[in-house]
């Protein structure tokens, strides 16, 4: 029997593609879920890609989510964008509305059809972050979604308090994101400064660390806040 089944979606690179090298390595099924695919999953027997655009709200739908006969199933909703980067009266309605759909209504509809479909023992993990909390000018769009995305995992996670639920922040980590962060020319983006030193210096955290953090919370029995942080992991 193998160690579970880990649906991922965003799999072509950061946090994504590390955690699925990392389960496949560990042992579990992978279903990963994007435009793109990886290497590790495509090269290996427990691997499986489904492609999908997520503001595709129509593809959504078509995503299979079973069986769920391979053990505990876990999804991780991981996919999402930095969105705009501007001051909140130059972002256009477009960008806005393309970030909420990817970062926002894509993993709630992706978590109320696994919820509904999927049987058996199940989690559900979202990739929140910091700036769910933390205002950071010129990320207006990414800052109101990732709040979005604490206050829905806490509501889901309350009406289901049989089901593993918890959104994760894990840290600046060295990804394609924190790239295009760095190398936004965006003059509303205040902070720039503060990203790029703490890159110069070292102090982004691997996307290896945060998926092999991520695999000892799937299989820990300690009780963990809703909304954690993997440094405290
Ligand atoms: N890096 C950080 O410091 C940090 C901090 C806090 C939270 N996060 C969160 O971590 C998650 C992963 O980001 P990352 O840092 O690993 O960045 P990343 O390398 O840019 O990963 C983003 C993933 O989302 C996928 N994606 C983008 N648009 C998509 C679409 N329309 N449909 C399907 N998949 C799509 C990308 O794949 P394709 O482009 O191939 O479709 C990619 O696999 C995000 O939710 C992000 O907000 C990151």
């Amino acid at each position: 029997m193998s160690l579970g089944r880990l649906i991922i979606t965003g799999v072509s690179s950061g946090i994504g593609k590390a955690l699925a090298e990392a389960a496949l390595k560990a042992g579990y099924e992978v279903l990963g879920i994007g435009r793109r695919s990886c290497e590790a999953i495509e090269s290996h027997g427990r691997g499986q890609f489904f492609q999908v655009d997520l503001t595709d709200a129509k593809a959504v739908e078509t995503i299979p989510l079973t069986p769920a006969d391979l053990g505990p199933t876990i999804l991780i909703n991981n996919a999402g964008t930095i969105g705009p980067i501007f001051s909140t009266t130059e972002v256009e309605h477009e960008q806005l509305a393309h970030c909420m759909h990817l970062n926002v209504v894509a993993p709630m509809r992706m978590t109320a059809r696994f919820l509904q479909e999927v049987e058996g023992e199940k989690q559900v993990y979202f990739t929140g972050s910091g700036a769910a909390n933390y205002p950071i000018e010129g990320w207006a769009a990414y800052c109101a979604s990732k709040a979005a995305v604490h206050q829905y995992t806490e509501v889901v996670a309350k009406e289901h308090p049989d089901v593993r639920i918890h959104a994760f922040r894990p840290g600046k980590v060295d990804t394609p994101m924190q790239t295009v962060i760095r190398e936004s020319s965006s003059t509303a983006f205040v902070d720039k400064a503060h990203f790029v030193e703490a890159y110069e210096q070292g102090e982004l955290v691997q996307p290896k660390f945060v998926a092999e953090k991520l695999l000892e919370v799937f299989v820990s029995k300690t009780e963990i806040p809703v909304i954690f942080s993997i440094s405290n992991i």
